[in-house]
């Protein structure tokens, strides 16, 4: 039977785009599935005049019709999905019925958040700068094997005493470890009501996930954060506490890798970082990075936090395309770099006389830090924001891309002009 899983990932840090470029692909799709991360994941769609900004769902929940998933591998916050849920029904977007959350997704509870800051502050100048989601506790207690799946909720019987547990253990560390005052057991009548509400949408994803499979549904997986964020792969410890990549795609929904037919890797025309850890290509005059982040608009869609800029990186983003078996890339933002004279692309990292094409970001952390090494490309000087084909792009610009697909050894196959829905050239 014909269908189409395809799985649509982050080549950079975060914040690449992902989610103006799931909702253009959602249209054909039956499912659409989030397989890692929580609300760490800030996903903006812009429709007209209306900006929305998903965390949990998956973007294909803007299109009437399509079944939204939040995978096995996802951590879920109850308050703030709820919240976002109500968000979209009071804008007049269906969400009960078409969602489904796996019973084996972890949920982030209230002191999740709290341990996620008293760890940062712990790390003194070492800090993270994560999103203060309560992603990493989650994840911890995930592996410890001492955490509460989302399926755990409905089990009313036990449900409060398993709270209690884990409120018991937090309040051990915070007493003994960080020497601060417990958190009270009114949180867990907070977590009981939620539970309550969130009940309705607990699923056998895996089931669903295949029984749609077989009836040729066209499915579409969506990542959150990007490569160089992966907890294995990317610039650690200054990463996130999930594997984004197209190998996490396939454990966090449950489906084999062998029906993935196709992997979507978005990629910014520059790149950009929120939080701390090595980026070589960064804007290293303050003055120009500040003007530049302003007319980007790069602020976090999570946090409003300012985000690092700086040129395009290439040996980060061929290990990426590698990494995830990219087999089309979907490029966003080209239009901000419409007023620049010059551009530098860096195309390769020198080492100690040796220049590599291709870097894996692991390496970025040890002492021996690889430059980066520009070739200057020139700019197009003109707006891109009208361009609907990419024939009618300037030479400059159509030059670019180029670059951009020889380094990445693949095509470039959707391009963003800017944030709007319709602001996209497809080839
Ligand atoms: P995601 O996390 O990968 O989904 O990306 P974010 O939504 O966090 O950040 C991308 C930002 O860029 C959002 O504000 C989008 O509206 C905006 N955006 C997406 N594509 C384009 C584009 O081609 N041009 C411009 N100017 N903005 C874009
Ligand atoms: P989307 O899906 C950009 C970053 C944080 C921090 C690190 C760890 O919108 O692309 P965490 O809270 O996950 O423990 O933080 O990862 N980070 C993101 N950066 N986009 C994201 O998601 C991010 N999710 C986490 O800033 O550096
Ligand atoms: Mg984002």
């Amino acid at each position: 039977m014909a269908y189409e899983v395809a799985v649509l990932t982050g080549l950079q840090w975060g914040d690449e785009g992902k989610g103006k470029i799931v909702d253009a692909l959602s249209n054909g799709m039956d499912a659409t599935v989030r397989y890692q991360g929580g609300p760490n994941a800030g996903h903006t769609v812009v429709v007209g005049n209306v900006k929305t900004v998903l965390h949990h769902l998956p973007t294909g929940i803007l299109h009437s019709g399509v079944v939204c998933v939040i995978g096995n591998g996802v951590v879920l916050d109850p308050q703030s999905l709820l919240e976002e849920i109500r968000m979209l029904e009071q804008s007049g977007i269906e969400v009960g019925a078409r969602l489904r959350i796996s019973r084996a997704a972890h949920v982030i509870l209230p002191w999740h958040r709290e341990l996620d800051q008293l760890n940062e502050a712990a790390k003194g100048d070492s800090f993270i700068g994560t999103t203060g989601r309560g992603i990493g506790p989650t994840y911890s207690h995930k592996y410890a094997r001492t955490g509460l799946r989302f399926g755990q909720l409905a089990e009313t019987a036990t449900l409060r005493e398993r709270l209690q547990t884990q409120l018991a253990e937090v309040n051990r560390l915070l007493t003994r470890v960080h020497q601060i005052e417990p958190l009270q057991e009114d949180l867990i009548e907070q977590v009981l009501e939620q539970a309550e509400l969130l009940r309705p949408f607990s699923c056998d994803t895996f089931t669903l996930l295949h029984n749609m499979m077989r009836a040729g549904k066209n499915i579409l997986l969506e990542g959150a954060q990007g490569a160089l964020l992966d907890i294995d792969h990317g610039t650690y410890p200054y990463v996130t506490s999930s594997n984004p990549t197209s190998g996490g795609a396939c454990v966090g929904a449950g489906l084999p890798p062998g029906v993935v037919g196709r992997v979507i890797g978005v990629l910014k025309a520059y790149n950009t970082r929120v939080g701390e850890g090595p980026f070589p290509t960064e804007f290293s005059d303050v003055d120009f990075a500040r003007n530049f982040q302003e007319q980007a608009g790069e602020y976090g869609a999570t946090t409003g936090r300012l985000r690092r800029c700086g040129w395009f990186d290439g040996p980060l983003a061929r290990f990426a395309c590698r990494l995830n078996g990219t087999t089309e890339l979907a490029l966003t933002k080209l239009d901000v770099l419409d007023d620049m004279a010059e551009i530098q692309f860096c195309s390769s990292y020198r080492q100690e006389d040796t220049l590599y094409d291709c870097f894996p970001p692991s390496e970025l952390a040890g002492d021996h830090r690889p430059e980066p090494v520009y070739e200057t490309l020139p700019g197009w000087q003109s707006s891109t924001r009208a361009a609907r084909t990419f024939s009618e792009l300037p030479d400059a610009a159509r030059r670019y891309v180029a670059r951009i697909e020889e380094i990445c050894e693949t095509p470039v196959k959707l391009l963003s002009v800017g944030p709007g829905r319709e602001e996209l050239i497809r080839r």
